[in-house]
């Protein structure tokens, strides 16, 4: 196909190589959909205030009823002569309606449209993220309700610190995610506001109603300033931060899901259609899809740098810089929306071996704050309490034993204020128990949690 200039303003088209570094029809094709929809409203909106004839705007329906076919069934004709999606679908209907389709364009712009565009993509991008985020949430509590009552280790530092319930491990990540959840819904509304309107940059001499072109593509609103409206891509940005605080959590439960299906700690296994194997070790099963999962969270937050930094010099208003933002966003989406949709599947391939957890549970004296704890209660000062209870656990290093396996006579030798009522406290089952407030570990609390949240998410 002959290369062709721009206009008439133009004496030469732009060499082939040009032509490909500008073009963005092959990644902003996927905004075809909503670049019909943003036009057809902005057609129905220009007849209604009789801008253009009820013919015309009749004329442009039909031929994107056409286009949108064409699209659906692989026949549309995409060329990089025609730069962008806006353009490809422009000239098409044209071709297929003649004059109407050439006043489409009336009282727009491609900086207004691009806008728009960007905004329906990310509104319905949004909606699934967050449907997904609750599918993901949903499966994790199925996970929790089944372990309520199931005792791990809790670590701080990598160190045993004190016994919890794998149902309350679940519940941290369920809060985190919810919190992504938020943030999202929080996002949308500044993503759900009409840029079309603004035009190139500083408005339009024909008699628009913004608002009605709002309502038809359910904006909430409309950005109130025609500089900014084409310009700024901050709504962007704001999702890809979003979406980094998603993969940072997915991140920090695969690290801990790689580290529980080690055998050398065997706290849970990995459904096999999640692992793979090893080409030259025949033994290997390898968690594949958390590990992948952790090195993918890389390329999300560095979709968010590149979206800052291609923000930061731009002067008021739109630059073509704007045509680099589609690529990062598009691939944090599909980044998200993939990794969320394995992660709720991978929950229900999660088994946990509950023995070992309670075997890993019984060492490193993970009851030595509930002996604490019971001193203060019968009237020792925590400092002296946590003393008394050092010395015993240093005697348990020495004699490789655990505090529970001390006689009373052996324990009563750290504090006299220690009675046999004392190895209730010193059980995990009790350990747990015992933290029965708002929060804590106990699986009454555990329990309680998992049904409010439910109960949030099913309504
Ligand atoms: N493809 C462009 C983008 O993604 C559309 C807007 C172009 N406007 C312009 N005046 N070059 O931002």
């Amino acid at each position: 196909k002959k290369s062709e200039a721009w206009s008439a303003r133009f004496s030469e088209p732009v060499s082939d190589l040009v032509k490909r570094y500008t073009a963005s029809v092959f990644f902003d094709k996927r905004m075809a959909a909503v670049d019909i929809r943003g036009s057809l409203a902005h057609a129905e909106m220009l007849q209604a205030q009789q801008i253009i004839s009820a013919q015309d705007y009749a004329d442009i329906q039909r031929g994107m009823a056409q286009i949108s076919s064409e699209i659906e069934s692989g026949q549309f004709e995409w060329l990089l002569d025609l730069e962008d999606v806006h353009l490809n679908i422009e000239k098409r209907l044209t071709e297929l309606v003649g004059d109407a389709g050439k006043r489409l364009h009336t009282g727009r712009s491609r900086n207004d449209q691009v806008a728009t565009d960007i905004r329906l993509y990310m509104r319905d991008a949004i909606d699934q993220i967050i449907g997904l985020l609750g599918q993901f949430r949903l499966a994790l509590l199925d996970l929790a309700e089944k372990h309520s009552d199931t005792i791990l280790p809790g670590f701080t530092h990598m160190q045993v610190a004190q016994p919890i319930t794998f149902g309350h491990h679940l519940l941290a990540y369920i809060e985190m995610f919810g919190r992504d959840a938020e943030r999202m819904q929080d996002c949308r509304k500044r993503v759900n506001r009409l840029p079309l309107g603004a035009a190139a940059l500083a408005g339009t001499t024909f008699p628009i109603d913004r608002h009605r072109v709002a309502a038809t593509l359910g904006f909430d609103d409309v950005c109130h300033n025609s500089l900014d409206a084409v310009s700024d891509r901050d709504f962007a940005i704001e999702f890809c931060a979003a979406a980094s605080l998603v993969m940072t959590h997915i991140s920090r439960m695969s690290e801990e899901l790689i580290i529980w299906m080690s055998p050398r700690v065997g706290f849970i296994d990995i459904a096999d259609r999640f692992c793979t194997g090893s080409s030259i070790m025949p033994q290997k099963k390898n968690p594949d899809v958390p590990e992948l999962a952790r090195g993918k969270t890389g390329r999300v937050n560095g979709n968010l740098i590149a979206l800052l930094t291609l923000m930061k010099g731009q002067p008021l208003a739109y630059n073509k810089d704007n045509q680099e933002d589609k690529e990062p966003l598009f691939d944090t989406v599909d980044t998200l929306v993939d990794t969320l949709r394995i992660f709720a599947d991978m929950a229900g391939g999660i088994s946990v071996k509950a023995e070992a957890m309670r075997a890993a549970a019984l060492q490193g004296y993970a009851t030595a704050t509930d002996l604490a704890d019971y001193l203060v209660k019968k009237g020792l000062p925590f400092r002296d309490a946590h003393e008394a209870v050092a010395h015993a656990v240093r005697t348990c290093v020495e004699k490789n034993c655990d505090l529970s396996e001390m006689s009373l006579e052996e324990l009563q030798s750290f504090s006299a204020l220690i009675g046999a009522d004392v190895f209730e406290v010193l059980s995990l089952e009790g350990s747990v128990a015992a933290r029965d407030h708002v929060g804590g570990t106990a699986p009454k609390q555990v329990k309680a949690a998992i049904s409010r949240i439910r109960q949030q998410l099913l309504k």
